[in-house]
């Protein structure tokens, strides 16, 4: 199922901006021809229906706003969304196949794209080298292909405990020694150590967010980073609107909606690039750098 947000969300429907200029008329001739505080038929139909139309017209106008009850729509209770999610990875083989879903054959390019992405962030005057975190690490593929080979130390959190185990006692091998936490976390319920951080990696797992919780989530993940610190997300982007997958339970956003969860979160994004070399019949998957 795929859905439109018209223009990303930055401009109201016209049938919502007529009912606000109806409502406005309406109530300016409402108070030269009646008295102001009459409760008459005529002014409660006048509340009723066309106040609330025009106060959809005005929530339109600010674009965060407006997503939040769209993923809401979409998702039909958070509850759910998140039981579901639960649901699906408990089911998921603790190993590469099971993080990469059916395309075990981009894993490679994959991580050749992250690599080189996130060299543009670090280095001298850039963030530095001493820890990241791994966020919905899975079993740790990222970490053990791109983030270790950077950082002294790393932590990671996901909400599979099996995951984390298997990580811990098997597939990342001596790096396991250089592994100071593992947070088996839920991540709309994580709160990562203040200004740890030099880089926070989210890969394939902001789609399992709610747009609000998402947007929690970065916002506590900024008080998180160390100075010149960077949050990189890496994840599937719908060609429009959203799209929900009900059998993992994830919600793939246009890169735009992406932008203006990020914006609302108070952070700036720094740079932003398309992963190269994936097969066409896969969603866009997008890097995004932010400060
Ligand atoms: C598709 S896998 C990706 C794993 C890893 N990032 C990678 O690229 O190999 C998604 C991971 O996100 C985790 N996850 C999903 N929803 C989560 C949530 N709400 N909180 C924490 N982890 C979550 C899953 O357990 C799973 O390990």
């Amino acid at each position: 199922m795929e859905i439109s947000l018209e223009d990303g969300g930055g401009s109201a429907s016209p049938n919502l901006k007529r009912a606000h200029q109806a409502f406005r008329d309406r109530w300016k001739e409402t108070d030269e021809s009646m008295c102001r505080h009459s409760m008459s038929f005529h002014l409660q139909h006048a509340l009723r229906s066309e106040f609330f139309a025009s106060y959809l017209y005005l929530i339109e106008l600010m674009p965060v706003v407006k997503l939040f009850p769209v993923t809401c729509e979409y998702i039909k209770g958070e509850k759910q969304f998140y039981y579901r999610a639960q649901q699906f990875y408990e089911d998921v083989p603790a190993s590469e196949e099971g993080m990469l879903g059916d395309f075990m054959e981009i894993g490679n390019v994959d991580l050749e794209g992250s690599r080189q992405f996130l060299k543009r962030f670090v280095g001298p005057g850039k963030a530095g080298t001493h820890c990241a975190l791994d966020c919905g690490s899975g079993i740790g593929r990222v970490s053990k292909g791109v983030l270790f080979p950077v950082f002294e130390k790393m932590e990671l959190a996901d909400m599979m405990e099996h995951f984390l185990l298997y990580a811990h006692e098997e597939y990342l091998g001596d790096d396991a020694d250089r592994v100071e936490t593992y947070y088996c976390y839920n991540l709309q319920e994580f709160t990562p150590p203040k200004n740890k951080y030099d880089v926070i990696w989210m890969q394939w797992v902001a789609c399992h967010l709610t747009d609000k919780d998402l947007m929690n989530f970065l916002i506590r993940c900024k008080k998180s980073l160390r100075p010149n610190g960077v949050i990189i997300m890496k994840d599937n982007m719908a060609r429009q609107g959203c799209k929900l997958d009900p059998i993992d339970s994830s919600i793939s956003r246009h890169l735009d909606i992406m932008k203006c969860i990020i914006a609302k979160a108070g952070l700036e994004v720094l740079a932003v690039e398309r992963q190269e070399g994936f097969p066409e019949i896969i969603m866009p998957v997008w890097m995004i750098a932010m400060k």
